[in-house]
């Protein structure tokens, strides 16, 4: 009984302390220092607040989906990126992708050479071919960016992995290297 009652009594006195404590401390700034820091002073983003830094521009997308055209509709397409006046950076920015997203198959130099192209052929089917001649320099602008748009037969789709503007730099990076 007697033990219970010291219980009782801890409980009460902490109980009141930790509620004076949290009442004071709803104040902010008002003790040098902050026994129960809250997060609501923290230096979040809050609901109808001002943007606290500008976003990079093209970090929130206002264009929508992209309207995807058959390969029929886009053997005759143009490549946009022809007007860019700098086309260096274009083409700096295309063989990036490709470094990327490509020569693991078609090899550094788009030859075709490269280690997934010889299990390809040990596979027996037709293995990623040399882009820099062959067919591939015959095409269309607008076939090789349908071919990296839809895939054809083993070559992945980069449509939803490359945007737009990416699939375009890099057909601009594969006639550079064609020529
Ligand atoms: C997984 C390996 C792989 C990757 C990655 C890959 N390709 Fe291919 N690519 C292939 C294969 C295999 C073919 C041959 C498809 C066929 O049988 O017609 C091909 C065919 C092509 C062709 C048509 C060439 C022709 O002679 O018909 C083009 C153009 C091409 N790829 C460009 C690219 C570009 C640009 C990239 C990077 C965005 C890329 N590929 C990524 C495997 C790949």
């Amino acid at each position: 009984m007697f033990l219970h009652n010291i219980k009782q009594k801890l409980l009460v006195t902490v109980a009141v302390s930790a509620s004076a404590l949290g009442l004071v401390a709803c104040e902010v700034g008002a003790y040098p220092l902050d026994i129960f820091p809250e997060m609501h002073y923290q230096q979040s983003y809050k609901t109808q607040e001002p943007p606290a830094v500008p976003t990079p521009s093209g970090s929130i997308p206002i264009q929508g989906r992209e309207v995807v055209q058959t390969p029929e509709q886009l053997a005759t397409a143009e490549n946009p990126m022809v007007t860019n006046e700098d086309q260096a950076s274009v083409t700096v920015a295309g063989s990036k992708l490709f470094a990327t997203n490509c020569a693991m198959c078609h090899g550094n130099l788009a030859d075709g050479e490269s280690e997934v192209a010889f299990r390809f052929t040990d596979a027996g089917v037709r293995a990623p071919p040399s882009l820099t001649s062959g067919p591939a320099a015959a095409y269309s602008d607008g076939i090789l960016f349908s071919i990296l748009t839809h895939g054809q037969s083993n070559m992945p789709a980069f449509q939803r992995l490359l945007t737009t503007d990416e699939r375009w730099m890099l057909v601009s990076y594969l006639r550079s290297i064609q020529k």
